[in-house]
């Protein structure tokens, strides 16, 4: 009974998730698990939805790995986040190499996202979708980061983008979504102001996607203030990547410590009301980006590589019991 979903919605939240990659999907266990609603509720496919995936030549459209993952999802009966229609990397070459003109850039983005939240839209798919529209926006400075979108068209494109969001699919769920923007400092600032501005001129904007890439023993200590000021200006927080990445080897202390920080991290999402949901970046070690990203680290999530759970498992279950 004691498990994830469950008492993520005992606390009074929407879902606790997992991110998937196609190529996991065959490997049964891994699935098996996955496909459990007790601990997920949600899924978000992890590479299939990007922009170099979706729209690798422009105008082209495939839909072969999302619809994988949203047709399991929807058998399971979870909630899924489509991630992400505007990204600068894993982003298709011919964007940045076409040199395009405003005009044409603003259309790009507009039939790019447009096409992807429209076909995923609720009424077709008949699944709760929220959307990560702009993803890392910002430099850990505050100041925005030098893409090609924001390069051509100024910060005129996130209006844009949440613009044909909303119009695709007027019931999803629109978010910005960051890393290193969990607690209070100047890139979550950032993201505070510009919600701000979006909001007073009435762009549509549902959410605050706070991704959770942290290290061990290193949990932001602002992280519920943070969260309260952006569920203050009228917007939904989600965390939607979430790991807590260690040196290995790993030890019985560091995965003490491990449990502690989930259970930091989730204690601080059940104190905001606002704080809808919990996803972490897969399940299990065995799938995990850490140990290819970052040289001798790793064991960052919940379950090991043999799909077995580890003590983090259990804080994060504490942690939505509020013990
Ligand atoms: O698909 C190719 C495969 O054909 C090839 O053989 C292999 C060789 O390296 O690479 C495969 O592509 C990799 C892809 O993941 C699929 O596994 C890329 O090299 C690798 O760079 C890519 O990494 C992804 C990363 O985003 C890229 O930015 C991770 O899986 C994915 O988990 C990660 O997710 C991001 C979020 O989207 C945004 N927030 C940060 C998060 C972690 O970096």
């Amino acid at each position: 009974f004691a498990q994830l979903n469950v008492l993520a919605k005992l606390a009074g939240k929407q879902y606790f998730g997992s991110a998937v990659d196609n190529p996991a999907l065959s490997d049964v266990p891994y699935r098996r698990q996955l496909s459990n609603w007790l601990d997920f509720g949600q899924i978000t496919a992890s590479n299939t939805l990007k922009w170099e995936t979706v729209e690798a030549q422009r105008g082209v459209f495939n839909f072969t790995g999302g619809d994988e993952i949203l047709a399991l999802a929807k058998r399971n009966k979870q909630l899924v986040r489509g991630h992400t229609c505007v990204w600068h990397s894993q982003l298709a070459p011919w964007v940045e190499a076409g040199n395009f003109s405003a005009k044409e850039l603003t259309k790009i983005i507009e039939d790019h996202c447009g096409t992807i939240v429209r076909h995923y839209r609720g009424d077709i798919c008949k699944q709760q979708v929220h959307w990560d529209v702009v993803n890392e926006a910002f430099e850990d400075d505050g100041t925005f980061r030098q893409t090609v979108f924001y390069k051509t068209l100024g910060k005129q494109y996130f209006e844009t983008a949440l613009r044909v969001a909303r119009k695709a699919d007027p019931k999803t769920k629109l978010y910005l979504n960051d890393y290193n923007v969990e607690g209070l400092n100047a890139k979550s600032d950032a993201y505070y102001n510009l919600i701000k501005e979006l909001k007073a001129k009435k762009v549509p904007i549902d959410g605050f996607g706070v991704q959770g890439h942290l290290i061990l023993g290193r949990v932001p200590t602002t992280i519920k203030e943070n969260f309260q000021r952006f569920a203050d200006l009228g917007v939904d927080i989600a965390i939607t990547e979430l790991d807590i990445r260690m040196e290995l080897p790993v030890t019985p202390e560091k995965l003490e410590q491990q449990k502690k920080d989930y259970e930091t991290v989730i204690a601080a999402c059940k104190a905001v009301k606002r704080c809808i949901g919990v996803t972490i970046w897969d399940y299990t070690d065995k799938y995990s980006w850490v140990p290819s990203w970052f040289e001798g680290e790793g064991a960052a999530l919940p379950w090991d590589e043999d799909l077995k759970k580890k003590p983090a498992y259990y804080g994060i279950a504490k942690a939505w019991v509020g013990l």
